[in-house]
């Protein structure tokens, strides 16, 4: 497939998306859900369970099979992870789906009350590592493996962030673990040239997530960023965002792991 070629989902589709119980992911599973082919399957993760089967609830196309899981990415083993997706495709032949698409949502912001200079605490950094970076490669390489004889079938999402690209005072945590899960992919495009890979960018949207830096955070720029953004209405709603990342996917006019913002084209 090249890089500038539509991507078609309209045929029978296995998706796995990550941190789907709330926030973008959930708004994400709704849009993808509206737009997969007949025979498509679904499989919804993150840690709980009653707002997953929420989110299984809002995706009502009779298209599609979905499946929820309740795990936590930050420590589940490899051999968990090939377990839970091996476990969604029981009765289902990977060769029969046209598409297999991840999309590696899942996120946190990590410690926002340290200040950079004085971060010491390693077992805590690499706790944060562990969720939004380590385990992400692990899953993705776990979902590689599966569809390995079927690689050109294979599409990646990785949600990723302004942060990663842009620093921003009071992140570091965020900012250097976005920008290593988002290099990541990068080198994984570079490499397979045939796997669709795109690092999208969703801009400041209205989750739990925004809630959290304005309690959490001790680098006052950072909170007046944020609080702007809360009091000037300006956050997008997650149903925005979610539809216009399908519509660069779809149009897939990215480079291999291209940084793709909400905002490049509005
Ligand atoms: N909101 C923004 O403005 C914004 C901007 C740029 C990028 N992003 C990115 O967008 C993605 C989604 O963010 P959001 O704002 O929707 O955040 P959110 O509302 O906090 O959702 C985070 C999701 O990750 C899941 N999760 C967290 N820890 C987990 C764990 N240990 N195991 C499994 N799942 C876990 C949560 O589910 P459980 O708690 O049920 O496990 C939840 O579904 C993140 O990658 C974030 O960095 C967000």
């Amino acid at each position: 497939m090249a890089s500038s070629s539509h991507i078609d989902l309209s045929g029978p589709t296995y998706c796995v998306l990550t941190g789907a119980s709330q926030g973008i992911g959930r708004a994400l599973a709704v849009e993808v859900s509206k737009l997969l082919g007949p025979k498509s399957l679904m499989l919804l993760l993150a840690r709980n369970k009653t707002e997953l089967a929420k989110t299984a609830e809002l995706c009502t196309s009779s298209n599609v099979k979905v499946l929820y899981e309740s795990i936590d990415l930050s420590r589940s083993t490899n051999s968990q992870m090939k377990d839970a997706l091996s476990k969604s495709l029981e009765g289902w032949n990977i060769k029969d789906f046209a598409t297999n698409v991840i999309f590696h949502n899942v996120g946190s912001l990590g410690n926002l009350s340290v200040e950079t200079s004085k971060m010491g605490d390693v077992d805590e950094l690499r706790e944060y590592y562990d969720l939004n970076v380590f385990k992400v490669i692990s899953l993705n390489t776990q979902f590689l493996k599966i569809f390995e004889e079927v690689e050109e079938r294979v599409v990646i999402v990785n949600i990723t962030s302004l942060c990663a690209i842009k620093p921003m005072g009071g992140m570091a945590y965020y900012c250097s673990g976005k920008a290593a899960r988002e290099m990541y992919f990068k080198v994984l495009a570079e490499e397979k040239k045939h796997i669709r890979v795109l690092n999208y960018s969703p801009g400041p949207v209205e989750t739990a997530m925004i809630d959290f830096v304005l309690a959490e955070a001790v680098n006052d720029n950072l909170k007046d960023v944020f609080t702007s953004f809360k009091n000037q209405g300006t956050l997008l709603k997650p149903e925005a965002t979610a539809k216009k990342c399908m519509k660069v996917l779809l149009a897939g006019r990215f480079t291999p792991g291209e940084h793709v913002d909400y905002f490049d084209d509005e």
